[in-house]
């Protein structure tokens, strides 16, 4: 039997922006799910660079969205909204967040939850959404990646770049990326690119080139990366930018864009609209979902800390150490 929700919760507020040491623990009202949303006991909550960001106060949530941080939480589902058709009490999922999963309790709406595929526990299932959902949008729907075509990620390490390598060679792509040390770059390649690059010491352009050039890059960088991967890119080739770590702003000479048929692009996830985010949920459960139940695509664990120390969990992800994914224990 599932019992009812509590009015009061255990979550992490941010307190001002700052650095992780804003992030306190505080005890809010447990959050009563509207038409079309649930609400989630949260096992585990996945932590993203962008929680960080919205830390430091450079990526303000929406203004409908919980001011917690927490982009993908998994657990059960503890309440449903009216007009709920898909789920009730007890269900496990994992879900993508409008915001608010460092919490006891998270809403989404109900259609951006998603069952925990067979074969993984709750813990990894908190760290799928953010990832595959930005992964599956930006390379597959917007760089239209195909197999067969070489596809390039920087940051191979991070939680983005790891969905990224096992999802594209699930797909049939040849994977090159770029790293920032030797251990990183062995971890890139056991995921299963056929090239890992350090970029500490060698120049991703040449040897793409070398190879005929890149079909679909995927870049968190961008700065100088930006012309070094227009010079990287197959003809006909995209460049599918999510994240500026070295700034937006860069001079280009675009002839070459012309010239060569070259598309770029971008997106970002939490702007986009519920009807969207409903519809690739609906895409990862048909194509991405099966590769997690075959064990092709799993999420490389690097590190779990309890609700309480998520200052500690947003200093681990900004020191760049890690591999893979950060996750807090909730529940
Ligand atoms: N557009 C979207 O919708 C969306 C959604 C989710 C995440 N993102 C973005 O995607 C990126 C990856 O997210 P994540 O959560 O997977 O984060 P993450 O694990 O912290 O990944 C960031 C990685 O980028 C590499 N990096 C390269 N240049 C860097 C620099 N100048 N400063 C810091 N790190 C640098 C680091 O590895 P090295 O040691 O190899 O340098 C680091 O591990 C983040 O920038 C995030 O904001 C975008």
């Amino acid at each position: 039997m599932t019992l009812p929700p509590p009015h009061t919760m255990r979550a992490i507020a941010i307190t001002e922006p700052g650095g992780p040491e804003v992030l306190k623990a505080v005890e809010v009202t447990v959050p009563v799910p509207k038409h079309g949303e649930i609400l989630i006991r949260v096992a585990y909550a996945g932590v993203n660079r962008p929680d960080a960001l919205q830390r430091a106060g450079q990526y303000a949530p929406p203004p409908t969205a919980s001011p917690l941080p927490g982009l993908e939480a998994a657990g059960w589902v503890a309440a449903v909204g009216p007009g709920v058709t898909r789920w009730q009490p007890g269900d496990r999922v994992t879900a993508l967040l409008p915001g608010g999963g460092y919490a006891e309790y998270a809403i989404t709406p109900e259609d951006h939850a998603l069952p925990v595929p067979e074969g993984i526990d709750l813990r990894e299932a908190a760290c799928l959404p953010e990832t595959c959902f930005t992964v599956w949008s930006n390379v597959m729907l917007r760089g239209g990646l195909r197999a067969g075509e070489r596809f390039l990620v920087h940051g191979g390490s991070s939680g983005i770049g790891t969905t990224a390598i096992q999802m594209a060679r699930a797909l049939g792509a040849r994977v090159f990326a770029t790293a920032g040390s030797a251990e990183k770059c062995a971890a890139c390649e056991a995921l299963g690119a056929e090239r890992a690059i350090n970029y500490r010491e060698e120049d991703f352009v040449s040897i793409l080139k070398a190879e005929g050039g890149a079909h679909v890059i995927l870049d968190m960088v961008g700065g100088d990366y930006i012309p070094r991967n227009i010079k990287a890119l197959a003809d006909e080739g995209r460049l599918v930018q999510i994240a500026f770590l070295q700034g937006a702003k860069v001079e280009l000479n675009f002839a070459e864009v012309m010239m060569r048929r070259l598309t770029l692009t971008g997106s970002t996830l939490r702007p986009q609209s519920d009807l969207a985010k409903a519809r690739y949920a609906r895409h990862l459960l048909k194509h991405v979902w099966p590769m997690v139940e075959r064990g092709t695509l799993r999420p490389v664990m690097d590190s779990e800390f309890a609700l309480e120390d998520a200052a500690e969990a947003h200093r681990r992800i900004e020191s760049s150490g890690h591999i893979g994914k950060i996750v807090l224990k909730v529940a």
